[in-house]
C-alpha cells in the first residue's frame, strides 16, 4: 500500500464533496445567474454553500468570492488593491507562496515599492518587523497564515491589531491552515483571507478570497460582473458544492483531524530516532506554532530530489519543497530565506500529514526513510 505524505500539495477529496458534486453536476446544472426555476435551484445551492465557506472563518457569506483557487484569491487581493493606486508601498516576506511573490514583483516592475521581510532561523516574521517597515504610502500588508513548506504559523492576529486604525489593509494567505486551524477573521482582524478548497478535502480549482465588508478592490476579471462584480465568468458550481460541502466537514472534525495529522507526524520523527537514524534536522521551529500534520526534514549528505525518487519507488509520496517549486530546480527560496548551510537545503524533504494517516504508515514510511537514507550515504561512499 502506498503512502501519502503530501497533503500540503493537495488533500484526497471528502466521499461526501465527491458526492455533493457529482449530484451538482448531474442535476444541478442551471446557469446560477438565470432568472428560471433551472437558475434558481443553481443559485441557491451556490449560496448555501457560501455560508458554509463563511462559517469556517467567521466570516459573513457576502464577504466571500468565490474564485479559481488559492493563486487566483491571492492576486485579486494584491493586484484589486493595487490597481486602486498608481504608486505605494506593499509588505510581504520572503517566504510567501509564488502567487504572493509573483504578484509583488509584477507590481515591482510598475513602480510599486515592495519590502519582502526575511523570517527568523525558525521561520517566523515579528510584528516588531511589520512596525518597522511601515512607510506613510504603505498600502497594503499581506502575510501567510502558515507557511506551506515548514508549516511555521505567522504572528497575523498580532499584526491585524497593529494595523487597526492605521488605513493599511491586512491581506493573509490561509490556505494551509483553513481546516488545521481554527480561523476567524475577526480575530484575526484581516481585510482579506484567502482560500483553497483542494487543500481541505474539497475539489482542485476552486477556492475563495474573503473581503470584509467595506474594503474596495477592484476586480482583476471583467465580464458579466458575478460575485458581486468582483469576479466574472460563470460559477464554477460543483466545484462550489464541492468546496462547501468540505468546508463544513472540515470545520466540524477540525480539532479531531488536526490531532491525527500531528500523531502521525510526530510518530514518524519519533521512529527515525528509535531506528538510530543520525544527522538529519527539522527545518523550522517543531514547536505549538508550526502546522500540527506539518515536518520538513535535511538529511546531511543527502540529496533530496534522489531520496524523494527513492521514497516514491517504495511506496512514500512526499515533497521537495512546494509542490509548485519542485522541479523548477534550485533550492527552496523558504529554507534559502531562513540562512540555513547549505547541506539542509540540498538534503530537505517536506512530509505532510493528514487526518487519513495512521501512525501504522507513519512507522512504515519512517523504516523506508530510514533505508533510504542509509543507503544513499552508504552509495556516497559513506563520508557522510
Ligand atoms: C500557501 C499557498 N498559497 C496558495 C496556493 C495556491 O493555491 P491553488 O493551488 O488553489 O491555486 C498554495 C498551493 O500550494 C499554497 O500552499
Amino acid at each position: 500500500m502506498r503512502i501519502y505524505l503530501d497533503n500540503s500539495a493537495t488533500t484526497p477529496p471528502y466521499p461526501e464533496a465527491v458526492a455533493a458534486m457529482t449530484a451538482a453536476l448531474r442535476e444541478n446544472w442551471g446557469n446560477p445567474s438565470g432568472i428560471h426555476s433551472f437558475g434558481r435551484d443553481a443559485f441557491d445551492a451556490m449560496q448555501a454553500a457560501r455560508a458554509q465557506v463563511a462559517e469556517l472563518i467567521g466570516a459573513d457569506a457576502a464577504e466571500i468570492y468565490f474564485t479559481s483557487g488559492g493563486t487566483e484569491a491571492d492576486n485579486l487581493a494584491i493586484l484589486g488593491v493595487a490597481e486602486r493606486f498608481c504608486r505605494g508601498h506593499i509588505i510581504t516576506s520572503a517566504i510567501e507562496h509564488a502567487a504572493v511573490l509573483n504578484p509583488c514583483r509584477y507590481l515591482e516592475e510598475r513602480g510599486f515599492d515592495v519590502t519582502y521581510l526575511v523570517p527568523s532561523a525558525a521561520g517566523f516574521i515579528s510584528a516588531e518587523q511589520v512596525a518597522a517597515a511601515l512607510r506613510p504610502d504603505t498600502l497594503l500588508v499581506s502575510l501567510m497564515h502558515a507557511n506551506n513548506e515548514i508549516g511555521t504559523i505567522q504572528p497575523v492576529a498580532e499584526l491585524g491589531r497593529l494595523l487597526a486604525g492605521r488605513g493599511v489593509l491586512l491581506h493573509t494567505d490561509a490556505v494551509q491552515s483553513a481546516g488545521k486551524l481554527p480561523l476567524n477573521v475577526a480575530e484575526l482582524g484581516v481585510d482579506m483571507l484567502t482560500l483553497s478548497s483542494h487543500k481541505l478535502n474539497g475539489p482542485k480549482g476552486v477556492g475563495a478570497l474573503y473581503v470584509r465588508h467595506g474594503v474596495d478592490i477592484r476586480p482583476r476579471l471583467l465580464g458579466g460582473g458575478q460575485e458581486n462584480r468582483l469576479r466574472s465568468g460563470t460559477e464554477n458550481l460543483p466545484g462550489i458544492v464541492g468546496f462547501g460541502c468540505a468546508a463544513a466537514i472540515t470545520r466540524e472534525r477540525l480539532t479531531e483531524q488536526a490531532a491525527k495529522a500531528k500523531l502521525a507526524r510526530d510518530t514518524l520523527l519519533a521512529e527515525l530516532h528509535r531506528l538510530g537514524l543520525q544527522d538529519f534536522a527539522v527545518n523550522g521551529e517543531l514547536s505549538e506554532r508550526r502546522l500540527p500534520g506539518n515536518l520538513n526534514l535535511s538529511f546531511r549528505g543527502v540529496n533530496g530530489a534522489a531520496l524523494l525518487l527513492l521514497l516514491d519507488m517504495a511506496g512514500v509520496a512526499a515533497s521537495a519543497a512546494s509542490s509548485c517549486s519542485s522541479g523548477s530546480g534550485g533550492p527552496s527560496h523558504v529554507l534559502s530565506a531562513l540562512g540555513l548551510e547549505d547541506w539542509r537545503l540540498e538534503g530537505a524533504v517536506r512530509l505532510t500529514f493528514g487526518w487519513q494517516n495512521t501512525p501504522e504508515e507513519a512507522k512504515r514510511a519512517a523504516a523506508i526513510i530510514a533505508e533510504q537514507v542509509e543507503w544513499l550515504r552508504s552509495a556516497a561512499g559513506g563520508e557522510a
